[in-house]
């Protein structure tokens, strides 16, 4: 399941090392110089150009979808997709395992989005105990991990803070759903990899975040506040990272309906009380949790945000297939 043996899947947030970050990060700084060029355009494409991936994506998305399918391209590799499990033969009794395993057959990867918390855990513990154990990248799982958000993330959050010492000693803001947002969950655990990153979970109580992400928190020694004060203390952050309300969770009690989720929304008279030098940060899509008018300030850092994933995730599946030294030698020789 780890990095750096046998195959290389892509899981969950907690397999990721400070060292594996700062590669992937610095890889992808690399792959977007290369790509500057129609040459580098076309030796990206020539890397992975006998590969053929498969984006299961079995709940609804449509960037992190693109996003991925943009990355497999750079590479070379060819795409096949699964949206609707109703035109498999899911409909003919068929366990969504073996639906999978049929299709691992035709392809050398498999990208996932699941509304089930393990599911790309459980069918990469499959794949592993059989004769193909292609690898498995998690795309998004139900409300629990969405591992390579948080690698975007970490990547923007690295770019942003290149002249203020990097990540390490921030102090990052995450503000909305933290409940049943998954992006909060995978990033506030990949900061546990950072020095001295302080963490503020603003939400109402209904949405605060997972006891289980604190008792991680606790294990390594992150310091974090629990607040409902959204405006005390954005002031202070280097970081804002805003999520919307994911009411599609929401059973039949409509908790989401009851709760002021407006208390964690940045507008523009904000804007005046923030650091300078602070990034805003957002999964996307957005609601109203933040003002459009906010889009035009520089420290907003959402619409840079979506650009990084894809060279993140062209970073992640090249190292996925173990080409990074091949990049890197590439980029040594005619860079
Ligand atoms: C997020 C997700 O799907 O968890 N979107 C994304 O991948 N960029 C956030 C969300 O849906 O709110």
């Amino acid at each position: 399941m780890r990095f750096g043996e046998g195959v290389y899947h892509c899981i969950k947030a907690q397999q990721f090392s400070h060292d594996f970050l700062e590669e992937i990060c610095d890889l992808a700084d690399k792959i977007r110089q290369i790509a500057n060029t129609k040459a580098g355009m076309e030796y990206l494409s020539s890397i992975l150009n006998h590969k053929q991936a498969m984006l299961y994506f079995v709940q609804p998305s449509t960037r992190t979808f693109l996003s991925f399918y943009s990355a497999c391209q750079i590479l070379g590799i060819k795409c096949a997709e699964v949206r609707d499990p109703k035109t498999s033969s899911e409909i003919k009794g068929e366990s969504e395992e073996d639906t999978v395993r049929t299709f691992s057959s035709y392809f050398d990867l498999i990208i996932m989005r699941h509304p089930q918390a393990n599911f790309a855990e459980k069918i990469a513990a499959m794949l592993d105990g059989t004769e193909r154990p292609v690898p498995v990248i998690n795309a998004g799982s139900g409300k629990d991990q969405h591992p390579t958000q948080a690698l975007l993330d970490v990547y923007t959050l690295r770019r942003s803070f290149s002249h203020r010492g990097g990540i390490d000693g921030k102090q990052i803001v995450f503000a909305g759903d933290l409940l049943r947002g998954r992006t909060v969950r995978s990033l506030s655990t990949l900061l546990t990899k950072y020095r001295d990153v302080k963490q503020y979970f603003a939400a109402p109580p209904e949405f605060q975040i997972g006891q289980d992400i604190l008792d991680f928190l606790d294990e390594n020694g992150t310091d974090y506040v629990l607040t409902d004060d959204f405006e005390a203390v954005i002031k202070g952050a280097d970081a804002i990272y805003m999520t919307r309300l994911q009411d599609e969770w929401d059973g039949a009690d409509k908790t989401s309906a009851r709760v002021e989720i407006e208390r964690f929304s940045l507008r523009e008279r904000h804007l005046r009380t923030l650091k300078a030098d602070a990034v805003i940060l957002h999964p996307l899509p957005r609601r109203l949790e933040i003002d459009v008018a906010i889009d035009s300030d520089p420290r907003a850092g959402y619409w840079r945000q979506v650009r990084n994933g894809m060279w993140a995730r062209v970073a992640l599946i090249a190292t996925t297939f173990r080409r990074d030294r091949h990049i890197l030698d590439y980029y040594l020789t005619n860079l």
